[in-house]
């Protein structure tokens, strides 16, 4: 990925390719290169965190030129220093005032990249990158967040003896999926999963479910994303009298329908009255606006 400018041409070839490959497992002078893990940083929303490279064997680089850019956006700059101070003007506004490079860390060839209040547009490719002794090294940042969820009674269906559940969390990131599971664990099927996402990037899950009595009327929400290896889940009982099944002449439809009869009588009362009164409120205000308009 990063050439090297020295050839070795004096040598036969095989063994300029030996040497080729001596200088890349056991750099020497002047064959410094920056190194950053291959297993990609994981961080949570709003951490501070490290994006961790460095030149090995160390040297000083305080005044040389430092890039971090983001090779799948383009190149955009992250971080830039030249002649020992950083380039402000060069740098994506998204992370303004959110990086930060230890001087006395440079001094000994440690490049890494501090980067505060890690927010989801910050999950991509991250390269530190050192022209003057054409050197770089590329690592992955994975953003996410996960956050508890609650589990609401959402309604009861009076014929069928069912209950109605839902499951809401908020502040997830990447999109994570939702899972009903009862008392033995096996999956339940839900309705789909309803998903938001908000402003600053976070998602917002709902799933409701409906279930029937069954053995231990134990049901558990489980919200879970692999990318970020995280999951939360929770558990409800449901007591039985829920699951209770209301024939269409007991008593509770009977006692529904007088107190919806009673609803109406009310409301058309009251009605009448504000009807009443505007109507005399409307004919006082209309005289004495003739009133006015007569003087
Ligand atoms: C490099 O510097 C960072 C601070 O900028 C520090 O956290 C990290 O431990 C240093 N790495 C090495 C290998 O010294
Ligand atoms: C995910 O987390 C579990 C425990 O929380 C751990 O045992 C497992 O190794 C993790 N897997 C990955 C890929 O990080």
């Amino acid at each position: 990925m990063f050439s090297r400018r020295n050839g070795h041409q004096s040598l036969p070839r095989s063994l300029s390719v030996l040497v080729y490959l001596l200088l890349q497992t056991h750099s020497c002078k002047g064959q410094s290169q920056l190194i950053a893990p291959s297993q990609p940083i994981v961080a949570t929303v709003g951490d501070d965190i490290i994006l961790p490279c460095h030149l090995k064997p160390e040297a000083d680089v305080v005044a040389m030129t430092l890039e971090w850019t983001r090779p799948d956006l383009n190149h955009i700059f992250i971080h830039v220093r030249r002649s020992g101070q950083e380039l402000l003007r060069s740098k994506h506004p998204s992370y303004k005032g959110r990086t930060s490079v230890s001087i006395d860390e440079l001094k000994h060839g440690n490049v890494s990249l501090k980067l505060s209040k890690v927010k989801p547009s910050d999950a991509g490719r991250y390269q530190c990158y050192i022209p003057k002794l054409d050197t770089g090294s590329v690592i992955e940042l994975i953003v996410g967040a996960a956050s508890s969820l609650v589990i609401s009674l959402s309604g009861l269906d009076l014929n069928k003896g069912a209950v109605v559940l839902q499951c809401a969390s908020s502040g997830w990131y990447p999109e994570p999926e939702v899972f009903w599971l009862d008392g033995e664990g096996n999956l339940l099927s839900a309705g789909p999963t309803e998903t938001v996402r908000g402003t600053d990037d976070l998602y917002t899950v709902s799933s409701r479910v409906t279930v029937e009595k069954r053995h231990s009327n134990s049901f558990t929400c489980r919200v879970q994303q692999n990318h970020i290896n995280q999951s939360r889940e929770t558990k409800i009982h449901v007591p039985d009298d829920f699951f209770e099944v209301q024939s269409s002449s007991s008593s509770t439809t009977v006692g529904l329908a007088v107190s919806l009869a009673v609803c109406i009588l009310v409301i058309l009362i009251l009605g009448f009255f504000v009807w009443k009164f505007s109507k005399s409120e409307i004919s006082r205000s209309s005289l004495s606006n003739r009133f006015y308009t007569e003087q």
